[in-house]
């Protein structure tokens, strides 16, 4: 099953606040990019990279991921205007021998190979469509007039929702590759993931255990535990997994 990971990468990472576009964004000194494609390479569970970029960093992506893939082949592509407009440029380009893709976010830069393990293993088993889940530790309300990016102070709370069967989902995303051209052919709205394009064709999307160390640097805080975590990684002071994203939800 020759296996492309797809990687979305031209976002501005406005959420982070001014500086480079995200994805170029430096943690212990290494770019996100690189710490994800590192990441995704050292897994062994792809053969090709395809990196959307921001298209006037192209060039510049191109030459500082090249020394990372070693034997993996590479191929970047111009990221469009929204995540989903990025990942249908690299679909488009994928050669045709590929037959599972994954869909890996840049600023996912630390997802441990076990989580791109569990979803290829998903796929060899025969899932048409696999995401990385983990419980969701907040209450969830649904807020009147929350629509946007912002809080909604003075509104009120519509609903509460059961946290038990909720989970926040991650990437890599796996899909066969007929499943997600097929998606992304169906839809050219603005979905944040892939998987919501699968679901909307009726495609059963197939959940793996996901990873507290697969979160997404979205806002500058998550820099600060971006750095901790590689800090704790350098001395092994921190180990994942116990008790498990799989555990119960305590209050
Ligand atoms: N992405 C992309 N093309 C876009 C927008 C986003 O390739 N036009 C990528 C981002 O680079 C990121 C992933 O999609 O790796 C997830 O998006 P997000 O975390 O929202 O990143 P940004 O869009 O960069 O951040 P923000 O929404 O804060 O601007
Ligand atoms: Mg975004």
């Amino acid at each position: 099953m020759p296996t492309a990971a797809i990687v979305p990468a031209a976002g501005r990472g406005e959420r982070l606040g001014p500086g480079a576009p995200k994805a170029l964004r430096e943690v212990a000194g290494v770019p996100l990019l690189v710490h994800a494609v590192r990441g995704l390479c050292d897994s062994g569970q792809v053969d090709l990279v395809v990196v959307a970029a921001p298209p006037t960093d192209r060039a510049a992506v191109e030459s500082l991921l090249r020394p990372v893939v070693a034997d993996v082949a590479l191929a970047v592509v111009d990221g469009g205007e929204t995540r989903q407009q990025s990942v249908a440029a690299a679909l488009d380009s994928l050669p045709d021998d590929v037959d599972v893709v994954l869909v890996h976010d840049a600023a996912r830069a630390f997802t441990p190979a076990e989580v791109c393990a569990r979803v290829v293993a998903a796929l060899r088993a025969g899932a048409e469509a696999v995401v990385p889940v983990l419980p969701v530790a907040d209450t969830i309300k649904q807020v009147s007039g929350a629509t946007g990016a912002t809080g909604a102070t003075g509104n009120t709370v519509e609903a509460t929702l059961d946290r038990t069967s909720l989970r926040a989902v991650q990437t890599p995303q796996g899909f066969r590759r007929d499943v997600l051209v097929r998606a992304h052919a169906a839809s050219s709205a603005g979905a944040t993931d892939d998987a919501s394009l699968a679901e909307a064709l009726g495609v059963a999307v197939t959940v793996v255990d996901g990873s507290d160390e697969a979160f997404k640097v979205t806002r500058p805080l998550d820099l600060l535990l971006a750095e901790a975590l590689l800090r704790a990684r350098a001395t092994s002071a921190y180990d994942e997994e116990p008790p498990g994203p799989g555990a119960p939800q305590a209050g």
